[in-house]
């Protein structure tokens, strides 16, 4: 298994990898790991722009795609994506499948999380609350509900005992600075993002070969809390980067790079990869920094800027051959 993981705040291009990954490699399964519809996926395909909040990004490539028991899933949501598919032209018949014991965002969930989740800042899709009941052993699972039951499969039976050899690509949604245990808490989402997630759909710790972490050039995030800093610059990224959510359209904040929270996403994740994402928004704004150790340090060029990253990364034993700077439009 090949595990994908934000290493900042959600929308750092994971679709990208997906993408770049399932043509290097043949999966036989894409994994969603965690999260609900609060995740939202843009993906460019055959000149197409679709959103999707639930399905992996393997049905593109027509992998057999799996929402696992690490996610809660919202059935009104699951049918609108799968018409939403279908109508663009990508075919999901028998290649959407979901896990008997994924646990359902219900009409209660997401009435409670539109009226409380202000706080926080969330989506408003029962995120929060569906976890809670989870947790709390009131939930219902998927396979209490009939109409789920044409897409239910047994996460045992798909990795042990259908005779086949198993690769998965794991696809993580939001990101490690949203993780309930590891982010900026309360301001998380109520799942676990980092590729621990993964194992928790039945796998064991030995199945993971590599893990790609994915970063944007600068930091994004979308909630409650003050993340901006003061300064045209900050604006200007937003700008240049289009950086409005792909759920609910709300206006990320931005900041520069953070080195120690990607240093704390790079080791608590074990990335063996990684891919710097959105290069060609700062090129465009015409300044490149990070912030290293509380302090926001310039550099001349991307050049330069580059360098002192790959230097870093270097010291954690990640070399130059698997860094990826990528540009918004570019593939990998
Ligand atoms: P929730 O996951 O809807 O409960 O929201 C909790 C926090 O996570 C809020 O700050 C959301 O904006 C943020 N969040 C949830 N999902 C995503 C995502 O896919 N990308 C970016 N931020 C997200
Ligand atoms: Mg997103």
């Amino acid at each position: 298994m090949d595990v994908i993981v934000d290493l900042q705040y959600g929308d750092c291009g994971k679709g990208k990898v997906a993408h770049y990954l399932s043509h290097k490699y043949s999966y036989t399964h894409v994994l969603r790991y965690n999260g609900g519809c609060n995740a939202g996926h843009t993906i460019f395909h055959k000149g197409k722009k679709f959103v999707t909040h639930h399905i992996p990004a393997g049905v593109f490539f027509g992998v057999k795609s799996i929402i696992g028991s690490g996610c809660v899933l919202d059935p009104d949501q699951f049918f609108r994506e799968i018409v939403m598919l279908e109508k663009g032209g990508v075919r999901t018949k028998g290649k959407i499948f979901i896990a008997d014991n994924t646990h359902v965002i219900t009409d209660a969930h997401k009435n409670e999380d539109k009226q409380k989740g202000g706080k926080i800042g969330t989506t408003g899709r029962g995120n929060g609350p569906a976890y809670r009941d989870k947790y709390g052993r009131t939930g219902v699972r998927a396979l209490e509900i009939p109409k789920l039951r044409p897409y239910l499969i047994n996460l045992y039976k798909e990795w042990y005992e259908n005779k086949k050899d198993v690769h998965i690509l794991a696809e993580g949604a939001q990101g490690f600075g949203l993780d309930i245990d590891w982010g900026d808490y309360p301001f998380v989402t109520s799942s676990h993002c980092t590729a621990a997630g993964a194992l928790l759909n039945g796998l064991p710790a030995s199945a993971i070969r590599d893990v790609w972490g994915v970063a944007k050039i600068y930091e994004t995030y979308v909630g409650s809390k003050k993340f901006q800093p003061k300064g045209e610059v900050f604006k200007k990224i937003a700008e240049l980067g289009e950086e409005f959510g792909s759920t609910t359209g709300r206006r990320r904040q931005t900041n520069w790079m953070n080195m120690q929270t990607l240093e704390r996403a790079i080791r608590m994740n074990g990335v063996t990869h990684i891919v710097f994402s959105k290069t060609d928004v700062l090129r465009a704004v015409g300044e490149w920094a990070v912030i290293d150790k509380n302090k926001v340090v310039s550099f001349k060029s991307e050049k330069a800027m580059q360098d002192f990253i790959l230097k870093r990364l270097k010291s954690f034993g990640i070399a130059k051959n698997k860094v990826y700077f990528s540009d918004s439009k570019e593939t990998i």
